[in-house]
């Protein structure tokens, strides 16, 4: 029997701090951090972001941005730090992090803060914005556990619109999209993250940039030989402090956004966040179960690079121009 886990009563009740949850960008974000020294280049989650960003979209020409789950508030205070964007909404299901946020982009009295679950808001208010960010959040979204391989011919699914049954939305989405199931039974299905992009990529969103755990990772030479991610296709589940959240088959993002016509930039963050090989970090990699300090925290860092997968996407035929074409993948 398939269940729905969702960690939207975490996020709007229990949650106290992200401190244990070392995402990429909050793990780079003190200047004092030691995986900034394993890095080309100096900065934070966003410095790195941007210069990755400046010649695929047209930053300087946004106007209206959005932030979903920007938890700490860090990455959008390193985007307004070199492009004042001219309206900033940032969208959060916690409180709690909402007012990090505001303490994070104090500097910035037009932003604008909206309490709300993602999924619950109306698909048609996404419409006025040029780029929708989501950072490290796509995870915590609703996950179906325990699908059993049938669910695309079972006569008792019934029909999968707003109000139908799990089975029968995750149903409507795999036929919608001809979205490919893992090769294994039963699975997980990323119901919330794959609604998200829909939703986003129907109202024609121009730009939308995501990252999140990949289970579809994969590690090229020369670091395969010493770093070790998760790549089963299968979502699978991350135990955390108060609650667990589910890597993101990203092919199946990919499927939703080329139905919509957008061009796909997909790839690990590594491709922004780009290692720079001293044999310092090579004798923290040789050394496999590093089990205590700085140390550990290098190499959890170093193996979060290739576990995580972005996406950049841009809506075909929208009327800004930029320099350079993303190259389309998947
Ligand atoms: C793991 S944190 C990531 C925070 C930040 N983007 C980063 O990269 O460090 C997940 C964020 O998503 C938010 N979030 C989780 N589920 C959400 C939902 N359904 N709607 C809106 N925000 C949500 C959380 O409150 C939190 O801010």
């Amino acid at each position: 029997m398939a269940t729905l886990h969702s960690t939207a009563r975490f996020h709007r009740n229990d949650i106290e701090t992200l401190g244990w949850e070392l995402t990429v960008s909050n793990t780079l974000d003190p200047p004092e951090s030691p995986c900034r020294r394993f890095l080309k280049g100096q900065g934070s989650y966003g410095t790195h972001l941007l210069a990755h960003l400046e010649r695929r979209i047209p930053l300087k020409r946004m106007d209206r941005v959005l932030e979903v789950g920007g938890g700490y508030g860090y990455l959008m205070r390193d985007l307004l730090a070199v492009h004042p964007f001219p309206r900033v909404t940032m969208l959060d299901i916690s409180p709690l992090l909402l007012k990090r946020q505001k303490e994070a982009l104090r500097a910035y009295p037009s932003v604008r803060y909206v309490e709300a679950d993602f999924l619950a808001i109306d698909a048609r208010r996404l419409r006025e914005f040029d780029w929708i960010i989501l950072n490290e959040n796509l995870g915590d979204f609703p996950t179906v556990v325990g699908l059993e391989g049938n669910v695309r011919e079972d006569p008792d699914v019934g029909a999968g619109g707003e109000g139908g049954s799990v089975p029968a939305r995750v149903r409507r989405l795999l036929d919608a999209y001809s979205l490919t199931t893992p090769d294994r039974t039963p699975f997980n299905f990323n119901l919330g993250a794959v609604e998200a992009l829909e939703k986003i990529c129907r109202v024609g969103v121009p730009y939308v940039f995501l990252a999140e755990h990949s289970c579809e990772a994969a590690v090229p030479e020369p670091y395969r030989r010493w770093i070790d991610v998760r790549a089963g296709g299968n979502p699978e589940r991350i135990a955390l402090k108060g609650h667990d959240e589910y890597t993101i088959r990203f092919s199946n993002l990919v499927a939703v956004a080329g139905h919509y016509g957008y061009e796909v930039l997909r790839g690990p963050v590594a491709d922004f966040l780009q290692l720079d090989f001293s044999p310092e970090l090579e004798s923290i990699l040789r050394a496999r179960n590093v089990a205590v300090g700085e140390r550990e925290t290098v190499r959890h860092f170093v193996e979060d690079l290739f576990q995580y997968e972005y996406l950049l996407l841009r809506k075909r035929g929208v009327e800004f121009r930029v320099e350079a074409p993303l190259k389309s993948e998947g």
